[in-house]
């Protein structure tokens, strides 16, 4: 995802920037940032010291070969023809060549080892955290800027560990000996090649000042253009059926079009920066030279040959001297979009699920399924309630349905009930107790949970009705789908149980999916099972099925259940009717409809055409056959 541009890489070193009116301001501060990171390297002891070594090995080699040019090959033994003695110098110098050379290659390796690691383990921690994070953080949260944190910005973060700080250590090393060497050689002139230094900061100072403002809005331009890539792919068909691909286009060419002017902008200061710097130090040059003339004019640098050989080292110097400089302004910027990446990531970690176990949390025992709402109001927004002043009691094994219009809250109080959300006043009890004494875990272990949308993981048929009950044998599986009338049609599949799901195009039909999700929930054999009924609608034989399968599902445990098919309705023992966030109405499907209130009038709209749509079809013996228990 980095290289948005490929073109760009060409000429611009060093990530994309953003020159806007958007003032950079960290929410943590830079301090804190760098020592969160070293948390990260601080397994790496060994391997940072041999780095550190390497780095020390590599600007020594750097640093004295200007000085066995100069002062030694050139003044020493070229222009005095010393022959045998260049023999050995050479020698010399490519010593320190080779050792160079050699601590290049460990460095380069080492870096790459830990900046690896470094990122694997920020991904994975990511990740896991990710798992842990409540629903209400998945509400708020783009999905798209989720995926664009641990993917682009941890990049972000290895680019400048292994091309950022490596270098900058070399580079601090690096101007630290040559100043120490060129003091060495001559203190006057090591000042004189200092003239340019102020001049050189203020420019820096200056250009760093417009790279500052950016690199927050950069991460988060980067981060648009991956949720609009996310958001168009998750919701492909959606755009195919209304016609939408044009305005997805357009809208993606914006953020696109946005991220590469910005970038674009950048690279025009950068552009501008390094001819700046360029000009300094020629200018550094030529004082070197003219000051060096005249002190060599003077015989203020001994004998013709040890000038000539000083000017030579001194000049390599300044040459030397400047690029660092240059590169740590570079690397100034890719360090800074790394701290904004560092922070957006640590943004994401310090996230607290809100919905936590208690400290003294215990492993709910086997429960016998009464489930009680006390009073219990919730808001998605505490100031909104959806789910107002609720309650209600379920005795064990009984079958309730919740109906009510759409937006009333039947999802919210079966949300609840998982603890998905905890609510802002009153308690939900199983059994008596407050399901907040329990860890999440073993209350959902007792809950099956089947969702509007069954979703199938990348994985076999049988995997997947494995997956409420991970160590469920073969045959309980098979067991499984033959109870609830999954068999017949997986044994009709390539290869039958085996068969992967979502694999070169093996698609399964919505009811096949339901069927799945109910096997998958009767293996786990939960006490307690909720179900928000799909509203698509299936052809009569698959509704048949379903039926049936509901029949054995519902037999032996609690179930609540968000009716939207009649047949569910009438087989429940009770109905709830909820609307604005509280039940309305109470009872079962024929006292309701005497009361003519609202379960009459859904009836009317909702139920009635449902029922006479499927009369024909299947026919009415054996609709009654099978809706009566
Ligand atoms: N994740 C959410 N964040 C904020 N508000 C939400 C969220 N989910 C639901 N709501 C709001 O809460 C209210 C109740 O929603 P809920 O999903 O419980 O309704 P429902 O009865 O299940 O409706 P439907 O029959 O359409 O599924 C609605 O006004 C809805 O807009
Ligand atoms: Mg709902």
């Amino acid at each position: 995802m980095r290289e948005v541009f490929p073109e760009m890489a060409l000429w611009h070193r060093g990530p994309p920037l953003y020159v806007g009116e958007v003032k950079f301001e960290r929410k943590i501060p830079t301090r804190i940032l760098l020592l969160r990171l070293l948390k990260y390297i601080t397994p790496y002891k060994r391997e940072v010291t041999l780095t550190l070594i390497a780095i020390i090995a590599s600007s020594i080699s750097n640093m004295i070969s200007p000085y066995i040019l100069g002062r030694e090959i050139i003044a020493k033994y070229i222009l005095r023809a010393d022959l045998a003695g260049l023999q050995i110098v050479i020698l010399v110098f490519l010593g320190f060549l080779v050792l160079g050379w050699i601590a290049n290659m460990v460095r380069t390796y080492l870096v790459g080892k830990i900046g690896e690691n470094m990122l694997f383990q920020m991904r994975s921690e990511l990740f896991n955290h990710l798992q842990t994070l409540s629903f209400s953080f998945f509400d708020r949260w783009n999905i798209g800027d989720i995926v664009s944190r641990v993917t682009n910005d941890t990049d972000s973060i290895g680019e400048a560990f292994t091309e950022g700080v490596i270098h900058v250590l070399s580079d601090i090393m690096s101007l630290t000996l040559v100043i120490g060497m060129m003091l060495a050689v001559n203190v006057q002139l090591t000042l004189a090649s200092m003239v340019t230094i102020p001049l050189l900061i203020v420019s820096t100072l200056i250009f760093q000042s417009k790279f500052r403002t950016v690199f927050r809005v950069t991460r988060e331009k980067i981060s648009q253009v991956t949720s609009k890539l996310e958001e168009s792919l998750s919701g492909i068909r959606e755009i195919k059926s209304f016609n939408k691909e044009r305005d997805f286009i357009e809208d993606f060419q914006k953020v696109n079009l946005e991220t590469m002017q910005a970038n674009i902008r950048a690279a025009k200061i950068q552009g501008a920066f390094f001819p700046t710097v360029q000009v300094i130090q020629a200018i550094g040059s030529g004082i070197v030279m003219i000051y060096g003339g005249i002190l060599a004019f003077n015989g203020a640098l001994g004998s013709i040959e040890d000038a000539v050989g000083t000017l030579v080292t001194f000049l390599l110097y300044v040459q030397t001297f400047f690029r660092p400089i240059q590169e740590l302004t570079n690397f100034y910027a890719i360090i800074q979009s790394a701290l904004a990446a560092a922070e957006r990531i640590f943004e994401l970690l310090d996230i607290q699920p809100e919905v936590k176990d208690s400290e003294n949390a215990i492993e709910m025992p086997p429960i016998k399924g009464e489930i009680t709402f006390e009073n219990v109001t919730f808001g998605y927004d505490p100031n909104h309630p959806v789910v107002n002043n609720i309650s209600f009691k379920i005795n064990p094994k009984e079958t309730i349905a919740l109906v009510g219009p759409t937006g009333a809250g039947k999802s919210t109080i079966v949300k609840l009930l998982c603890r998905f959300y905890d609510p802002q006043q009153g308690s939900i009890k199983i059994d008596g107790y407050d399901i907040r004494m329990f860890t999440q875990k073993s209350l959902r272990k007792q809950m099956g949970i089947i969702l509007q949308e069954t979703l199938l993981f990348s994985g076999t048929i049988k995997d997947n009705i494995r997956y409420g009950k991970p160590d469920a044998t073969d045959e309980e599986v098979i067991n499984a789908a033959k109870a609830v009338g999954a068999h017949e049609f997986i044994m009709n599949l390539p290869n039958g149980y085996e068969t992967k799901v979502g694999e070169k195009g093996l698609g399964l039909s919505f009811g096949q999916k339901q069927l799945i999700a109910f096997a998958r929930a009767i293996l786990k054999d939960p006490a307690i099972l909720i179900m928000d009924e799909a509203t698509s609608s299936i052809d009569p034989y698959t509704d048949l099925l379903i039926r049936k399968a509901m029949r054995t599902l519902l037999k032996d445990r609690t179930a609540i259940i968000i009716a939207h098919r009649l047949s569910t309705v009438r087989d429940a023992d009770r109905i709830l009717v909820i609307n604005n966030g509280r039940i309305v109405e109470e009872g079962s499907h024929e006292e309701l409809i005497k009361r003519k209130g609202l379960y009459y009038r859904l009836y009317q709209m909702q139920f009635k055409d449902v029922e006479s749509l499927s009369k024909p079809v299947i026919g009415n013996e054996e609709i009654s056959s099978i809706s009566r228990k």
